[in-house]
């Protein structure tokens, strides 16, 4: 176990903390707030974010769409460069948050930002970046991760960089309370899978990072229990928590991690349009079970620590049956049906993209070639 960590996003949790910004944004700002398709109109977080950049210099950009496209976004490069903008404040999900990092930094970029994306371009200079979170799922309002799709090639790859890690984050759970049910589900399987990827792997001994890593688990389990009770501030306030822990960067410090769920989901969104959430648990239980193992220790370590089974035979294969029950309480479903034409055709379609974009050797031990790939997805596509 050997690792650096700092996490430099300053966060204001609470109800009433979006009236933070007017103290979180440097006076002299030039500032450009990016948001999505309309929902901070419709829920008074708009109202509340220009109400406190009251005196700043401000101008903003809408539309940044789910699974954010290079090209709606390089349109508000351009209005960067040419009004001179120098701070993003991103007001959205994980879209508009990804979504201001790659404006950021491409804007700081003579080339073609998709470069940045094709690793053509290591990221070296970005503007600061401000968050106001709306919906808990990704964590990306305090880490440097960022996805985007070019839509014209259907391809979704993602960039990291110390550089576009918000300087600060609003969490208010109030602004929760439009969420529609499916985000709220979607949210919680994102970070119940990110603290699976960091933690289904081997065992490590790290009794800190496996057990802080529990207590997200546990937690979501119980949110999930509880999701009757979703219009309650402590539920809210739980989920945003979770979801912001769950990918900030700690429980994953110093131990093996995974992401292979993730890397196969991105192609399914991609191509199918599938939410990122719901890629994420049409993937995961049948890699688990083609996995099992080289994760059973960790999975029987789950089984009893998070869903609390009693040991006995196969616990590893009851453990991944209690995920999938976990997903299917939420009404998430576990194969992929959003496919045009047949199984064996979807398939080929997204092996061949995984290939194209060098995902050959997934997993913590690297070992997912394009076979591996192959035989989860049979039976993840239905
Ligand atoms: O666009 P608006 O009108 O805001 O509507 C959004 C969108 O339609 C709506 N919404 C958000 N907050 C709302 C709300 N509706 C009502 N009330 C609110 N308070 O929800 C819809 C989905 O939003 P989106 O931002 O797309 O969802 P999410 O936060 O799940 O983000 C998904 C994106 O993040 C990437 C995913 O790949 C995907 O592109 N990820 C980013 C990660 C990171 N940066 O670390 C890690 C993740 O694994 C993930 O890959
Ligand atoms: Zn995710």
């Amino acid at each position: 176990m050997k690792f650096s960590f700092v996490n430099p996003t300053q966060i204001h949790f609470g109800q009433g903390q979006i009236a933070r910004i007017a103290s979180a944004i440097p006076r002299d700002a030039r500032v450009l707030l990016l948001y999505g398709g309309g929902s901070i109109k419709r829920n008074g977080v708009y109202e509340q974010a220009v109400a406190s950049l009251e005196g700043f210099t401000w101008q903003e950009f809408a539309g940044v769409e789910p699974n954010p496209t290079v090209e709606t976004l390089n349109r508000a490069v351009e209005q960067v460069k040419a009004e001179g903008l120098s701070y993003i404040l991103a007001v959205g999900g994980g879209s508009v948050i990804d979504g201001a990092k790659y404006v950021a930094a491409a804007a700081c970029y003579d080339g073609d930002g998709w470069d940045i994306l094709l690793g053509k371009h290591r990221v070296a200079e970005a503007l600061p970046i401000g968050a106001v979170l709306t919906l808990p799922a990704t964590g990306s309002e305090s880490n440097g991760g960022s996805v985007v799709t070019k839509a014209a090639t259907q391809e979704k790859l993602n960039f990291v960089s110390p550089l576009v890690q918000p300087h600060f984050a609003v969490l208010d759970p109030d602004v929760m309370k439009t969420l529609p049910e499916r985000q709220l589900a979607n949210g919680l399987v994102d970070a119940w899978v990110h603290t699976c990827e960091q933690y289904l792997t081997m065992p490590t001994e790290a009794m800190v990072q496996e057990g802080y890593a529990e207590v997200l688990l546990r937690s979501l389990k119980t949110l999930g229990e509880q999701f009757a009770q979703r219009d309650s501030d402590a539920w809210r306030a739980n989920l945003m928590l979770a979801a912001n822990q769950a990918l900030n960067g700690f429980i994953g410090s110093g131990v093996p991690q995974d992401w292979a769920t993730h890397m196969i989901g991105h192609e399914l969104t991609a191509l199918y349009g599938v939410d990122h959430g719901r890629s994420l648990a049409i993937v995961q239980p049948s890699l688990l079970r083609h996995q099992i193992e080289y994760k059973r220790a960790k999975l029987e370590q789950m089984a009893r620590n998070v869903f609390g089974l009693s040991d006995g035979d196969a616990l590893a294969e009851r453990c991944v049956d209690a995920i999938e029950a976990f997903y299917h309480s939420l009404g998430v479903a576990t194969q992929l049906t959003e496919h045009d034409g047949d199984k064996a055709a979807a398939i080929d379609t997204i092996v061949a993209r995984l290939e194209s974009h060098g995902m050959v050797k997934l997993g913590e031990r690297r070992a997912i070639t394009p076979a591996e790939s192959r035989e989860i997805l049979q039976q993840a596509v239905a």
